[in-house]
Order: structure tokens, then C-alpha cells, then sequence
């Protein structure tokens, strides 16, 4: 019997494909995910209107199936640019970095990417299957469209507060997202500090408080964890850190080996990469910062502050350097292709239930 998710968004399996932003998304691995029965999801956030609309079709192309497009709700504040004298100390405290890898200069009047109201109205007019969202409520005329042209929406919600607020604007199901979870933390209603519950405590509560799908996030990445998860309360799961590590996701060679490697025991909140938290491996650049996790500045200035460095550490394959994002059950997951992943994960949610 096919539970609500599966319902809602016409899928097999209750499980969902986190998107990654980034860059690290692919159209092979939605694909794959939503051919296999699961849901595919792309992250959109860092696409111009014009790409979204390219990639709509191109997901459109690679699967029949229903898949997912993710972007990131705007926060206050993120329009602001620094002072020179601001900018001129943000970039001293890289400087270690940038004159190790070889950088330019960082420019102060670099663009902070595509606008959220023009990429909503190509998303919506490109009509995928399952629009989702992180970092807050899109604003009401998004959820409202969605709905006219017969798009599912998902929310993220990391606090039950916000997943109150979710179901509140008129969205359709809701992702709990544990503070196990890899990635950014999508906390909007209060700061991140006072948004971070554990996937085992988020979602129960989650599944108390509101009446529409719950999608347990964070620290599942294997049959165990989808059955804990479905026993807890929710209808479904979005693994992240998992698909990170299939053949098909976007991630480097020397990210997804550092994912089955020791340092993926134990993973940190960072603000370094990006000026906004997000759970990653340890690294030099993590530790060698350390003492700046609160000076930086916030997204998305340090975001492209650190943008180059980011590049190229992984283009140069250096784990040193790179944004090695990662929840805290990397150590569980392992190099598979996805189709693979999900047929393990249903057999052993099966055996798990049944035991
Ligand atoms: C590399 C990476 C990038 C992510 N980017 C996004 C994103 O752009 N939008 C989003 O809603 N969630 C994003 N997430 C969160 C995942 O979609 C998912 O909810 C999370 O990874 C689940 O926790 P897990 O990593 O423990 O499986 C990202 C996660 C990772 C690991």
C-alpha cells in the first residue's frame, strides 16, 4: 500500500533525493533516483532563469518519471554589500589561502548571483513535477502559482516553528531537517544557533504538529535509518550525504573518497565556506580558520569571497581546501551507482521493519 508521499508526488518508494547546490547536482543522478522509483531532485539556487528553464527540459528529457527542482529563499539582509574597509579585512584573513593556491585578488563588485523572483518565474513557468524549497517560505504568489499550474511544493523546515509556517503558506509536504543533516542549515525563523535539533527529536515533534507529509532529513543513509525515521513519524526520507556518494552525483573524486575516509567520523558546522553554517568534514581550511568561524561575513559575501578558492582546490583535487560537505552519517554511505542505493535501501527498510 503506497503511503501519502508516494501519493502526493506519484513516486514507488517513499524516498527523496536531497538537492545539492553548488554545482553538484546532476541531471544523471535526479534521473536515476526518480527512473528507480524514488524522487530526483536538482539544486537550482546558483542557476540564472535561463538555465532553469534549460534544465527543466533536460530532466524532462532524462526521465519520465516525476523529479524535483530546489532553490533558496532569499533571507534579509543578503542585498548588502560591505564597506571597502570591511571587504579589505574579510579578504586579509583569506589571504593565507588565496597567495597559497596562486588567487587573484578577490573583486569587491563581483555579482552575488541570480535574482530568487526571476528564477521562480522561469521555475514556475517551466512547470516541473515538484518545486522545493530551503532557507524559508517562498513568498505567497509562488505557492499559489505552483499550485495553479499543478506543481507539488515541498518546504524545509528545521525547527517544528517552521514547519508550522510551512504548512501554514499552503505547502504541500515538509522536509525535517535534523541538525545531522549534511550541508547548509536552512533555519529562517531564528538563527541557526537556536534552529539545530537532531533528526531524532525533529521529527517526531514535526509530525505532531502538522497535518500535511513529513520527509525525515538528516543522518539517514542507510534501511536502518528510513525505517527509524518512518517509525518516528515520518512518510518518507531525503537522503543527501547518501547520493553525494553515488557514481552519478556532481561531487569530486577526492570529496567522495574523504566520505568513507576517517575524517568523516566526526563532522563540524562551518561558516567559512560561505558565511552562512553548513555541516562539512574537517580540513586544513576549517581548522587553519578556526578562530574566524565569527568574524566572517555573511552569506553571500564570504560565499564569493571564497568562491575561487573553492574552485580551485577542487579543481586541483586538494582536499585541504575544498567545502567537503557532509551530515554525519558519511561513514554509512558507499560509492554505488543510485539505482543500486535505492534497492538496498528498500530491501533494508524492509528487514529493518520487519524485525
Ligand atoms: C553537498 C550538499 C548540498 C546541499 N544543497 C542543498 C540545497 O541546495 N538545497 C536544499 O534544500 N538542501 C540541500 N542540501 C541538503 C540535502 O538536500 C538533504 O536534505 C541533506 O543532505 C540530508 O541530510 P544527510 O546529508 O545527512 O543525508 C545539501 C546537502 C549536501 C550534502
Amino acid at each position: 500500500m503506497a503511503g501519502r508521499l508516494e501519493d502526493l508526488i506519484g513516486i514507488d518508494y517513499p524516498i527523496v533525493q536531497g538537492p545539492f547546490g553548488g554545482g553538484l547536482s546532476t541531471v544523471a543522478l535526479a534521473a536515476a533516483v526518480s527512473d528507480a522509483g524514488g524522487l530526483g531532485s536538482f539544486g537550482a539556487h546558483i542557476l540564472e532563469p535561463g538555465e532553469i528553464t534549460a534544465l527543466v527540459a533536460d530532466l524532462a528529457a532524462a526521465t519520465t518519471k516525476p523529479f524535483a527542482v530546489n532553490l533558496w529563499v532569499p533571507q534579509p539582509g543578503e542585498d548588502i554589500r560591505p564597506s571597502p574597509e570591511e571587504f579589505a579585512a574579510h579578504v586579509e584573513r583569506i589571504r593565507p589561502v588565496l597567495e597559497e593556491l596562486g588567487l587573484p585578488e578577490p573583486d569587491a563588485a563581483a555579482p552575488f548571483g541570480p535574482s530568487f523572483p526571476a528564477q521562480a518565474e522561469a521555475l514556475l513557468a517551466a512547470a516541473p513535477p515538484v518545486m522545493s524549497f530551503v532557507m524559508g517560505v517562498p513568498p505567497g504568489g509562488v505557492i499559489t502559482e505552483a499550485r495553479r499550474r499543478g506543481i507539488v511544493t515541498i518546504g524545509t523546515a528545521t525547527t517544528v516553528d517552521e514547519a508550522v509556517a510551512i504548512e501554514a503558506a499552503g505547502i504541500d509536504a515538509v522536509v525535517a531537517s535534523g541538525s545531522d543533516a549534511g550541508g547548509h542549515r536552512g533555519a529562517f525563523l531564528r538563527p541557526v544557533a537556536e534552529s539545530l535539533v537532531g533528526t531524532f527529536a525533529l521529527v517526531p515533534q514535526v509530525a505532531d504538529a502538522v497535518s500535511i507529509p513529513v520527509i525525515a532529513a538528516g543522518g539517514i543513509a542507510d534501511g536502518r535509518g528510513v525505517a527509524a525515521a518512518l517509525t518516528l513519524g515520518a512518510d518518507g526520507v531525503q537522503i543527501g550525504t547518501g547520493f553525494l556518494a553515488t557514481a552519478e552525483s556532481g561531487a569530486s573524486a577526492v570529496h567522495k573518497a574523504t566520505l568513507h575516509g576517517p575524517d568523516a567520523k566526526v563532522t563540524v558546522l562551518t561558516r567559512l565556506f560561505s558565511g552562512r553554517p553548513a555541516r562539512a568534514i574537517p580540513n586544513r581550511l576549517t581548522r587553519e580558520l578556526a578562530a574566524h568561524e565569527a568574524d566572517v561575513p555573511p552569506y553571500p559575501v564570504q560565499s564569493a569571497l571564497m568562491l575561487p578558492i573553492r574552485h580551485a582546490a577542487g579543481r586541483g583535487g586538494q582536499a585541504d581546501f575544498v567545502n567537503l560537505w557532509a551530515g554525519q552519517a558519511a561513514p554509512l554511505t558507499s560509492a554505488r551507482g543510485a539505482r543500486d542505493y535505492i534497492d538496498v535501501l528498500v530491501k533494508e527498510t524492509e528487514a529493518a521493519l520487519r524485525r
